[in-house]
């Protein structure tokens, strides 16, 4: 397994291209199972995460091919296999949203139930009772969950909102079924991040009929059959987040390109409060340390609000402000695997149930620490090269399920941080 050698404190600057959205490119490689024939996509980063779905898209009996940087040719003329394996479900939780497409479009589904992870367990009560809504017969068998709806679905009226608010792959899930459904459908408490609204799009763009796109109320009329797709995916919000974060906590300046402030709204709020500089610029936007870090209160939740996926890297960046923050995390309340990290780099940090008190230190120190989930090691990288001495981070598979060969993007820009296969 490889380690990050992170040697620190470095300043970044530059500029920097933010790569298509890893959480948009999954679920609308999955909508390319509704219709056959060859959808064409772009803009798809070259991560961990999406060769595991390719290969879940070709044992389902998809043809795949990666073409130019990002592009990607998806042909699901045969699906003659609607399982998804545990062999490799298991390596990504996401591989759950090939449930709706493949029910829909098969008529059956058999998909491993996705495990715990590093960030809590992940439950698909939702995904389950929202396609039941639709009438499919759903059981769980050997850790499998089997969906059969012989005589197709119907539209329903749903309720698709949890104890933690609403689902962003339930939703996906319960959409895409609900596209080639007899009638219409409702999903009230729908998801609103701007993943969903991309994948309705595409949707749409292949035929679909859904309005009440990037509301948490989707009204989809089904139709017979959907045609394939050329589309290219947003770019990816969270990669965004987190060279902005990157930015600030080197107190340097960088420009983002390919970046929708539009989708970040909370973000800039939250780094503008931390007394971050951050101004549009052309299609991205300039991201500039002032010399100071103020101290803030960070909860995550649903979008429009603070999103869960950038809650460890700003935690990160409170650890070295001036007086104590508080971090609450009410999506995956045991997403905290990186405190402990932290704390071992000389943060002050202290678990309080669902939420973190930061009490700011002066610097951070370098030592041996170990990646888990992916959001928590971009925090470690983040922490990495504002620390002192040479960091090492262990694990660091967990940061290329999510990054693009991040330290060949990041050492141009000033960062010294070097790959090294683990004895
Ligand atoms: C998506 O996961 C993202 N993954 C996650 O990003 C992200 O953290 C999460 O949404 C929240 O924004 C992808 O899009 C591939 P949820 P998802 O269903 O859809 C509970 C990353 O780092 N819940 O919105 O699996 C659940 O336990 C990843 O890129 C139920 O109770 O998350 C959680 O508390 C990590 N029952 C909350 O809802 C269900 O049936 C939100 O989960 C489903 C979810």
């Amino acid at each position: 397994m490889d380690v990050f050698r992170i040697e620190g404190p470095v300043r970044l600057s530059g500029q920097v291209p933010v790569n298509g959205s890893k959480n948009a490119a999954l679920p609308i490689m999955a909508a390319a199972i509704l219709a056959e024939g060859q959808s064409s996509l772009a803009g798809v980063p070259n991560l961990s995460d999406v060769r595991v779905f390719v290969e879940l898209l070709k044992s389902l009996g998809c043809g795949v091919e990666r073409r130019a940087e990002g592009d990607m040719l998806i042909d699901s003329t045969m699906i003659d296999n609607p399982v998804g394996d545990y062999e490799i479900v298991r390596k990504m939780r996401a591989s759950i949203c090939i449930l709706g497409p493949l029910l829909a479009r098969c008529g059956r589904a058999e998909v491993s139930m996705p495990g715990g992870c590093a960030i809590g367990d992940r439950p698909i009560n939702l995904h389950v009772r929202g396609l039941r809504q639709l009438g499919a017969e759903i059981h769980l068998k050997n850790g499998y969950v089997i969906a059969e709806a012989p005589h197709g679905l119907t539209g329903a009226s749903i309720f698709l909102g949890g104890s933690f608010g609403s689902t962003v792959l339930g939703t996906a899930n319960v959409l895409m079924a609900a596209t080639l459904a007899k009638g219409r459908t409702v999903i009230e408490s729908a998801a609103c991040e701007p993943e969903i609204t991309d994948l309705a799009n595409c949707l749409n763009d292949m035929g679909a009929r859904i309005s009440g796109i990037g509301s948490p109320r989707l009204v989809i009329e089904g139709v017979s059959q959907l045609k394939p797709v050329r589309y290219t995916v947003i770019p990816d919000r969270i990669e965004a987040g987190t060279f902005m974060v990157a930015a600030a906590i080197t107190n340097g300046e960088l420009e983002l390109v390919n970046c929708r402030l539009d989708d970040m709204m909370a973000v800039v709020d939250k780094l503008r409060g931390i007394g971050i500089a951050v101004e549009p610029k052309g299609n991205g936007c300039t991201v500039a340390g002032t010399g100071k870090i103020i101290p803030a209160d960070i909860t995550t939740q649903p979008y429009p609000g603070f999103p869960t996926d950038l809650q460890a890297q700003f935690m990160a960046l409170l650890a070295l402000a001036q007086g104590n923050s508080l971090v609450i995390e009410k999506i995956f309340p045991d997403r905290f695997m990186h405190v402990a990290e932290l704390n071992r780099m000389a943060a002050d940090l202290r678990k309080e149930g669902p939420a973190v008190v930061v009490a700011g230190v002066e610097k951070l120190v370098a030592a041996p620490v170990m990646a888990s989930d992916l959001r928590a090691s971009a925090a470690l990288v983040l922490a990495g090269m504002a620390a002192e001495g040479t960091t090492t981070i262990n694990r660091v598979y967990h940061i290329d399920r999510g990054y693009e060969r991040i330290e060949e993007r990041l050492n141009p820009l000033g960062a010294k941080i070097r790959r090294e296969e683990a004895p």
